[in-house]
C-alpha cells in the first residue's frame, strides 16, 4: 500500500522501465504455513525491461476490460445467523472480531473482505422450521397476501444482517426463496410446483419480501425467483419451477419492482447447476430476457466451462456464481484447488460477477438443520466458518473466497470495484485471474491485481511433489519476476489508467 511513493517515483522514472512494482501480497499455502498472510517486499517487485520468460509466463492485457466483480461470500441461512447470534450473546468480542475478519473491505484490513451475501426468503433446509412469510391455517389460499408478515423470519436473521452492514455498508444482499407458501403450490413446501393461478400472487409475495427487508433496514442488491428450480425433495422446502413458469413470474415481478422503488434491484434467473446452462437459462432469456438482468449458477452438476453456453448466446446479460458447499472429510488443499480453479478464478473467467459458497457459518457438525431434512447427506455440509457459542474458526472455504476478494475490493472508500481484465498464461501449473480497480480520482493510479493458483504438486499424476513455480508477469511491455509457492497468491501493483 505505497501508491503515494509509487506516484512520486513515476515522475522521475517515466520513460524507463521500473515505473511500477508489486508492493502487496497475500498468500495461502498448501501446508497452511501461510493463511491469508500479508507481505510487503521492502523494495517492491519491480517491473523492468523484459528478459527471459519464467517457467510460466503470465501476460496481462489491460486493454481488455470485462465484467465488474461484485464480490465473494456465502449464504446467511437462518442456521448461519443462529450460530453467529449464539456467539454474539456468549462472546461478543469474538463475534465482532469474526465480523471484522469476514466483512471488513477496508483496503488495508487483515480480513476476507466478503461483500456478497445470499439470503433465503423463508426457510431453507438450514432453518429451525419450515416457514414462508404467508403461511395460512390449513393452507387456505391468500391471493391478496393479507397474512404476509416479514417478521415471522427469525429476528436473529435481521440482527445478524444489520451487524454485517455496520462492518461493511457496501454489502450486496441477494435474496431467493426455497419455496413459496404451500397454498400457492400443490399443497406442500417440500417439493411440488407453483400453480399458474398463483404466479401473480408469487410476484407480489416477492415484492412484499423486498419491501419487508427494506423496512428492516436491509437494502437488496438482487432477487431470484427460486433456488434450484429443477430440484425437488420431499423432506425440505424446494419447488419445481420450469423455465416457462419462471419467465412468466419474472415478467410479472419486474414491472412491480420498477413501480415500487426497486428499479435498481437486479432480477436474476435460474440459480442452478452448470449442467443445464444450455437449456433452462437460455429458454428463460428467450422468453423473458428483458425482465432479467442475468442468471446464476451452482456447482453440483456439470462443469464451469458450460457457463459459456449461456454467455456466448447472451453476452450482455450478467452471470453470477451463487452456491457450492464444502463437505466434511475432504482434503483442505484439494478443496482450495478445486474451488479456485472452478469458482473464484474459473467461474469469474467465464463471466461471473460473484463467487459464493453455501452456509456462511454452521456448528462443528454442520448443524443446525431442519428436523428430518434429507439433504447435505453423507458426512454433511461444512460452513465457511465453524462457530460454537464460544469459539470460531475459518475453513478452507474462507481462504478461497478471501484470496479472490482481496483482488477486487475498492481501493478508495466508495471508489469503484474491480473488473476482470485479459490474461494469458503459457506454461503449466498456474491458473490466473487478473483485475483492474479504478480510482475515485482519475489522476490516481489504478490498482492491478492477480489471483494465482499454483497447483504444481504432482497430484494429477498420483504423486506428491509440491514445487514453487518461477514465473514472469508481462504488463505493458515490462516484466516482473516472482516465484509462486504452491498455494494461492493475490498481489497488487499500481499504474496509471490508459
Ligand atoms: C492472449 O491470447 C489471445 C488469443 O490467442 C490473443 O488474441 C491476445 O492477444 C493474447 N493477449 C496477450 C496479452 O498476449
Ligand atoms: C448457545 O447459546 C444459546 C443461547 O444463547 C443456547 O440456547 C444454546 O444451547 C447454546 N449452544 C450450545 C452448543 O451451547
Ligand atoms: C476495518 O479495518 C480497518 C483497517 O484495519 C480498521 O481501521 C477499521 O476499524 C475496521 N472496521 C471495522 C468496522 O471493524
Ligand atoms: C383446518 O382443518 C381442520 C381439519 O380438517 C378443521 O378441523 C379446522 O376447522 C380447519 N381450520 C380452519 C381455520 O379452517
Ligand atoms: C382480493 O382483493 C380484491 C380487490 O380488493 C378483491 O376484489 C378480492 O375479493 C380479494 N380476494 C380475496 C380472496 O380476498
Ligand atoms: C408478525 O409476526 C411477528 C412474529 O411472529 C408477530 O410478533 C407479529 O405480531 C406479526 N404481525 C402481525 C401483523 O400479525
Ligand atoms: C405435488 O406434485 C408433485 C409432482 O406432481 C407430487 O409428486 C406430489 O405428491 C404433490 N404433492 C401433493 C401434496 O399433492
Ligand atoms: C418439473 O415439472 C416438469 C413439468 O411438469 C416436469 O417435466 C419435470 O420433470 C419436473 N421436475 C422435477 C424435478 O420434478
Amino acid at each position: 500500500m505505497r501508491p503515494s511513493l509509487v506516484v512520486g517515483a513515476f515522475a522521475l522514472l517515466q520513460g524507463v522501465a521500473a515505473q511500477w512494482a508489486i508492493w502487496d501480497l497475500w498468500t495461502t499455502t498448501y501446508d497452511q504455513s501461510s493463511l491469508l498472510t500479508y507481505s510487503q517486499p521492502p523494495n517492491g517487485i519491480q517491473f523492468t525491461s523484459p528478459g527471459a520468460t519464467g517457467d510460466v509466463d503470465i501476460q496481462v492485457d489491460d486493454s481488455s476490460v470485462y465484467q465488474t466483480i461484485y464480490g465473494f461470500g456465502a449464504a446467511l441461512t437462518d442456521s448461519s445467523a443462529l450460530v453467529l447470534s449464539g456467539l454474539k450473546s456468549t462472546s461478543p468480542t469474538k463475534y465482532w472480531q469474526l465480523m471484522d475478519y469476514l466483512f471488513n473491505i477496508t483496503d488495508g484490513a487483515n480480513s476476507g473482505a466478503f461483500s456478497y451475501i445470499r439470503v433465503p426468503l423463508g426457510a431453507s433446509d438450514f432453518s429451525a422450521k419450515a416457514y414462508t412469510y404467508d403461511d395460512t391455517t390449513n393452507n387456505t389460499a391468500d391471493p391478496n397476501l393479507t397474512h404476509f408478515n416479514i417478521s415471522v423470519a427469525p429476528s436473529y436473521l435481521f440482527s445478524t444482517l444489520t451487524d454485517i452492514l455496520t462492518v461493511n455498508p457496501q454489502l450486496r444482499v441477494h435474496v431467493v426463496p426455497w419455496s413459496p407458501p404451500a397454498w400457492m403450490k400443490n399443497g406442500t413446501m417440500d417439493g411440488g410446483y407453483i400453480q399458474p393461478q398463483y404466479y401473480n400472487a408469487l410476484a407480489n409475495y416477492l415484492l412484499k419480501s423486498l419491501q419487508g427487508f427494506k423496512t428492516k433496514g436491509i437494502p437488496i442488491f438482487a432477487i431470484s425467483i427460486q433456488n434450484e428450480p429443477q430440484y425437488t425433495n420431499p423432506t425440505i422446502p424446494t419447488t419445481n419451477v420450469t423455465a416457462p413458469a419462471e419467465a412468466a413470474i419474472g415478467k410479472l415481478l419486474r414491472p412491480l419492482m420498477n413501480s415500487n422503488g426497486f428499479a435498481d434491484t437486479k432480477l436474476i434467473g435460474y440459480d442452478h447447476n452448470w449442467d443445464n446452462a444450455a437449456t433452462y437459462p437460455v429458454q428463460l432469456m428467450q422468453q423473458a430476457g428483458s425482465s432479467f438482468d442475468g442468471v446464476s449458477f451452482h456447482c453440483y452438476k456439470g462443469w464451469v466451462e458450460e457457463q459459456a453456453y449461456f454467455t456466448e448466446k447472451f453476452p450482455d446479460k450478467e452471470v453470477y456464481f451463487t452456491e457450492c458447499s464444502g463437505t466434511f472429510g475432504s482434503d483442505w488443499w484439494s478443496d482450495i484447488k478445486d474451488w479456485m480453479d472452478n469458482i473464484m478464478i474459473g467461474s469469474v473467467t467465464y463471466g461471473a460477477s460473484s463467487g459464493l459458497m453455501w452456509n456462511l457459518a454452521l456448528d462443528p457438525e454442520g448443524h443446525p438443520k431442519l428436523p428430518d431434512a434429507a439433504s447435505c447427506g453423507g458426512p454433511g455440509c461444512r460452513g465457511v466458518v465453524t462457530v460454537t457459542n464460544t469459539t470460531w474458526s475459518v475453513n478452507q472455504e474462507f481462504y478461497s473466497l478471501a484470496q479472490a476478494a482481496k483482488a477486487i475490493i475498492p481501493r478508495d472508500s466508495n471508489g469503484p470495484w474491480g473488473q476482470r481484465i485479459g490474461v494469458n498464461v503459457t506454461g503449466t501449473g498456474l491458473t490466473v485471474g487478473a483485475y483492474v480497480t479504478g480510482r475515485a480520482s482519475s489522476s490516481d493510479w489504478n490498482r492491478y491485481s492477480l489471483v494465482v493458483l499454483n497447483e504444481n504438486d504432482d497430484s494429477d499424476n498420483g504423486g506428491w511433489n509440491p514445487q514453487a513455480v518461477d514465473a514472469t508477469i508481462e504488463f505493458r511491455g515490462t516484466q516482473a519476476t516472482y516465484t509462486f509457492p504452491v498455494g494461492v497468491t493475490t498481489l497488487w501493483w499500481y499504474a496509471p489508467a490508459q
